[in-house]
């Protein structure tokens, strides 16, 4: 029988202890994409399916454009209308570091940010301790005068998030990492020497990074922003061995695959490949769709209309696409300047949620059936559950009568067919291999277990 290479890894390790020395086992996972690679995915995971994301620093100031607004400013390749938005609304000689003293936070309660992310049904949350301007939400170290204790909030951030969020919930607790900076000179010096000097890697990303796991143990690392660097520029499969090895989370942490220009895709733990990465079809490696409730950028911006912002609909349906297809779903919202998260992205979460405490039973711990979308009907996707081998069968649509076709299940003597929240079992006709007609049920507005996207349990189906 061959055994996953965790068991055979710990039972040599219990075999070692009693005779050689006990380094031997710490160093269980080697600096090296091979070794690192070869670690399992700790099943929190998977079986947790739906995170939030948010993004939230000085780009929440300017709030306009996007997170990239610095870089669209002052970068090279400056957008016209971020420039203009510059020109009529601030005063000559104002420089981006001059927004962060209006970062002022001060509606900020993370027990109700926590209460938001609670409702929503996610198992995960994902903060951005710093994105690419460098300005980090926690007292870095590294960064003088450039973080949320000495300019802005003046308070600890993601030390705050993390308690808030860990009170009482069951949610796994992550921090977002930009590796680089835009305009930061030890990275533009380093970049400069075609990686050759190492600087502002060995003075910031890498001290900070141990920092952040020492100090607030997150159980996602979500790296981002290789600036064209390599893993091997990063010293990344060094932190991840130190991560796995030795690190007070190394048993529960996960880490996605954006350690370097060589990784999406290919390195590191689970895969998030690019931005809004729904690919439609199953996946080998376990992936991740990050996106947003808004369409484009990730940090709040105000000037965007309600055209702009997903619905529930579209938003669940990306959920479940991704679900079939074996990933997870990370949703982000961007926080204000002061703190708030706007009423219609708390409203998109909490009816995330409530259609989540109906049907989450079809995604939580579920697993790839053996098609992930109807062959015929476009709108219906499915899960398995792994202990009951039921499946699930997500309606994006109800159909115009009443009678929904799915081609893919093959029906036998015991097939029963429910809709979760609804009690009584649902009509069915059908034979053997060519799918099953359901009727369902007659509902009106007071007796739909949901508004949106309804769930068919089908039992005994193979
Ligand atoms: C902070 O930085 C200083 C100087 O770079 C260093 O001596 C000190 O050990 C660092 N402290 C931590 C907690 O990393
Ligand atoms: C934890 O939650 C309780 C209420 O459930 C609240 O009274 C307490 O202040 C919270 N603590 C923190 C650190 O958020
Ligand atoms: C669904 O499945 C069919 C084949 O069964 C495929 O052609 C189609 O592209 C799939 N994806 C979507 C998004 O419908
Ligand atoms: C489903 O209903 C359609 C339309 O009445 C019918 O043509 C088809 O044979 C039915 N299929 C099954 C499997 O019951």
């Amino acid at each position: 029988m061959i055994m996953p290479s965790i068991v055979n890894t710990s039972l040599l390790c219990l075999i070692y202890i009693s005779i050689l020395p006990l380094s031997l086992c710490a160093t269980k996972y080697q600096p090296n994409w091979d070794s690192i690679d070869s670690r399992p995915l700790p099943a929190w995971y998977d079986e947790a399916k739906f995170g939030i994301f948010m993004h939230w620093g000085v780009y929440s100031v300017p709030s306009f454009y996007s997170e990239w607004f610095w870089y669209r400013w002052k970068g090279a390749e400056p957008y016209p209308q971020v420039v203009e938005f510059m020109k009529e609304n601030y005063p000559p000689g104002f420089t981006y570091a001059d927004f962060a003293r209006s970062f002022t936070a001060e509606f900020f309660d993370p027990a109700e940010w926590a209460d938001i992310i609670k409702a929503s049904g996610a198992k995960y949350y994902v903060l951005t301790s710093k994105h690419h301007e460098g300005y980090t939400n926690w007292p870095s170290n590294s960064s003088w005068n450039w973080n949320s204790v000495d300019v802005g909030p003046q308070r600890d951030l993601v030390g705050d998030l993390a308690a808030g969020v860990r009170n009482n919930t069951d949610i796994h607790f992550g921090l977002y990492y930009s590796l680089f900076e835009w305009f930061n000179p030890l990275f533009l010096k380093d970049k400069a020497s075609g990686f050759t000097t190492t600087d502002y890697r060995d003075r910031v990303a890498t001290p900070d990074l141990y920092d952040l796991v020492n100090r607030y143990k997150p159980e996602v690392i979500w790296t981002d922003g290789s600036g064209t660097a390599k893993s091997d520029y990063w010293k990344s499969t060094e932190f991840l061995a130190w991560l796995y090895n030795d690190s007070p989370v190394k048993n529960t942490v996960v880490t996605n695959d954006r350690w370097g220009d060589d990784c999406p895709c290919h390195h590191g733990g689970y895969y998030t490949c690019y931005d809004r990465y729904n690919p439609g079809v199953l996946q080998k490696h376990k992936f991740e769709d990050s996106m947003s409730v808004t369409k484009g950028g990730w940090g709040y911006a105000r000037e965007k209309p309600l055209r702009s912002y997903h619905t529930v609909p579209q938003l669940l349906t990306t959920l479940i696409q991704v679900v079939s297809c074996g990933g997870n779903l990370l949703l982000n919202v961007g926080p204000t300047k002061d703190g708030r998260i706007m009423p219609i992205f708390e409203e998109r979460l909490r009816q995330m949620g409530s259609w989540l405490k109906v049907n989450g039973e079809g995604i939580y711990s579920s697993r790839p059936w053996r098609k992930q979308n109807d062959t015929v009907n476009s709108n219906v996707w499915y899960t398995k559950s792994p202990k009951t081998e039921a499946v699930y069968a997500f309606l994006l649509e109800w159909p115009a009568n009443n009678i929904v076709y799915l081609r893919d299940p093959r029906v036998t003597s015991t097939t029963t067919v429910a809709m979760l929240g609804h009690a009584l079992p649902l009509k069915w006709t059908g034979a053997g291999g060519r799918g099953m007609n359901v009727t369902l049920p007659l509902l009106n507005p007071a007796t739909m277990p949901c508004k949106w996207v309804w769930t068919l349990k089908l039992e005994g189906v193979k």
